[in-house]
């Protein structure tokens, strides 16, 4: 995957499947630590000690709705991180829910671009308009947050996933995130 926002897309959506109804991503960036860390936590129905072992192995997947036998979405972002002397988390409960978290370290060479995040948020909420997503983002202090939840409060009767207000999220959180990796 060439950049960051696609593996986001795909941790997310790992979420979703697990029947989440609150998916918070977090994307925070030291310069001085030289570290961008990546997490995202679900609602979800969380996974067994037996499940996270496997979970990183690409051979694993519980999904049988189709012919593809394998995952690759979590041993991906694993790799991904680890290749940039970062490291690789799960953390999840059943019943409760899951935190993944990727740390990287920002100058290496591996390390891949942010990509576009406003147009990953747009597909996930407009794929799902009833689940609620949280983005955080941090950077040396400046900090943005998107939650849908109270977004959806202040649209009123307004569907969350109109094109026009996709549109606008979209562009809301580019503009925020401008000039990053
Ligand atoms: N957030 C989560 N909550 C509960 N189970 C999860 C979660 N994320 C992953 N899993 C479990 O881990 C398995 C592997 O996930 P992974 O993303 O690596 O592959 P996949 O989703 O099965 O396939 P792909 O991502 O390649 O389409 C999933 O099939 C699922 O059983
Ligand atoms: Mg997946």
């Amino acid at each position: 995957m060439e950049d960051l926002s696609l593996h986001m897309l795909d941790i997310a959506e790992n979420s979703i499947d697990a029947g989440a109804t609150r998916v918070e991503i977090e994307i925070t960036i030291s310069k001085s630590a030289d570290r961008l860390v990546l997490k995202i936590r679900d609602n979800g129905k969380g996974m067994d000690e037996e499940t996270i072992r496997k979970v990183k192995d690409p051979f694993f997947t519980t999904k049988t709705v189709r012919a593809k036998k394998f995952g690759l979405g979590i041993p991906l972002l694993a790799q991904a991180a680890e290749e940039c002397n970062g490291r690789f988390l799960i953390d999840s409960e059943i019943g409760k829910g899951t935190v993944i978290a990727a740390e990287f370290q920002r100058s290496h060479i591996d390390m891949k671009p942010l990509g576009d995040i406003g147009s990953t948020m747009a597909v996930l909420i407009s794929g799902h308009p009833e689940i609620d997503f949280l983005l955080s983002y941090e950077r040396n202090g400046f900090s943005y947050r998107l939650d849908t939840d109270e977004l959806k409060e202040e649209l009123n009767d307004v569907p969350i996933n109109l094109p026009d207000v996709l549109r606008l999220i979209k562009d809301d959180i580019n503009s925020a995130l401008k000039g990053e990796i």
